[in-house]
């Protein structure tokens, strides 16, 4: 087991890649604990969950709503989980956003941990303190940043998910390893059939690296000033390829990171050698389904992205394998590069 810690401001947060889930008994107090959960991961875990009373939510993105914490909220109360209390959040993004989220505010902030059960947790969701739930289907309107005391990464606990949810966060982490360390990338590249058959040892290794890259990046900038923006590498095309294809999440993102490799082949800053090895290994896992957004209206999902301000956005490059950079480009600049790379494929 990897143990990482997280220094941000006066909170530590330990993320612990490699231990067996059933550990979070002995990290638990004895009393005052809530564990929040989805109905998919109590069926197949729910009878080895420590004894506290659980929460459950319906699966799915559809949960991420301020009424379900304020009905959540409601049965903390009800169960007398005070300020001393914690809440256990164990599933995957949605559960940790959500538990996350809950716990920021009820009675004005209490403890949090995760058991996070999906590859995309893994590496990304449950490190780095973000949480937030969704304002009439749009993304994470209302969140805060809480750092969870403790995160448990069980790589086994990857087996039940389904090919389609492990495919989608297998692009957070092959994105992990684009703008963060080359090492990583390789170890994918070269591992294609254990990753393929879910290796515990082999992701344990991939997780724990991306982890670490994260959790370096977390630590100088919790707030997403500077640095952490490379972390939205292939999210601007991605956003719009989701809302526009309604993809899961992940593929969105590997069709978003391939044209950010190609639009960074197009400056220089990757060769084409480098090109065709990020787009052989997204292919591989399947990782590249069509999209095809008609010229006049992929400018306006563009302008739809968050992290843009007036008309400019922070688009995040390769600058190599293992290195990207951010730069602001004009959100037209962005809608041509689409429009003409549709040509030149
Ligand atoms: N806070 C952050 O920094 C951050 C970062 C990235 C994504 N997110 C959020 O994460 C969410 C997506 O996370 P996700 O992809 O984990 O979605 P999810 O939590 O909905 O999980 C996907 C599906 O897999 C199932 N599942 C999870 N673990 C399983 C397991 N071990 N075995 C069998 N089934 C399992 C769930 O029940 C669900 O049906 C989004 O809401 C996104 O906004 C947050």
């Amino acid at each position: 087991m990897e143990k990482i810690v997280i220094k941000t401001g006066d909170s530590v947060s330990e993320i612990l890649v490699g231990a067996g889930w059933e550990m979070v008994h002995e990290l638990l107090p004895e009393s005052g604990v809530a564990i929040l959960t989805d109905r998919n991961i109590f069926r197949i875990y729910g009878d080895k969950f420590p004894d506290f009373p659980v929460f459950q939510v319906d699966a799915g993105e559809a949960s991420k709503k301020i009424r379900v914490v304020e009905s959540l909220a409601g049965e903390l109360l009800e169960t007398g989980i005070d300020r001393d209390g914690i809440i256990l959040g164990i599933g995957g993004g949605v559960v940790c956003d959500l538990a996350g989220f809950l716990a920021s505010i009820y009675m004005r902030g209490i403890r949090c941990a995760y058991v996070s059960t999906s590859l995309l947790s893994q590496v990304d969701a449950s490190t780095g303190g973000k949480n937030g739930v969704n304002l009439d289907g749009a993304k994470n309107v209302l969140g805060c940043f809480k750092q969870p005391e403790f995160v448990i990464c069980d790589p086994e606990m990857l087996e039940t998910l389904t090919e389609e949810e492990y495919h989608s966060g297998l692009a957070e982490l092959i994105k992990t390893a684009l703008i963060g360390d080359r090492k990583l990338f390789e170890l994918i590249e070269n591992n294609r059939a254990g990753i393929s058959r879910r290796d515990p040892g082999l992701l344990s290794m991939c997780i724990s690296m991306a982890v670490n890259f994260k959790a370096a990046v977390v630590t100088e900038d919790e707030r997403e000033t500077g640095l952490r923006r490379l972390l939205n590498f292939g999210h601007t095309y991605g956003h719009a390829i989701e809302m526009y294809k309604s993809y899961r999440h992940g593929y969105a993102v590997a069709a978003g990171m391939e044209l950010a490799s190609r639009f960074s082949l197009s400056r220089g800053m990757i060769t084409r050698e480098e090109f065709e090895r990020i787009k052989d290994l997204l292919n591989s896992y399947g990782l590249l389904p069509g999209h095809d957004i008609p010229d006049d209206e992929i400018i306006h999902l563009i302008m739809k992205d968050k992290k843009k301000s007036g008309n400019d956005i922070s688009f995040v490059f390769l600058n190599g394998i293992g290195k990207a950079v951010a730069e602001k480009i004009t959100v037209k600049e962005a809608a041509e590069f689409y429009i003409q790379s549709k040509t030149d494929k």
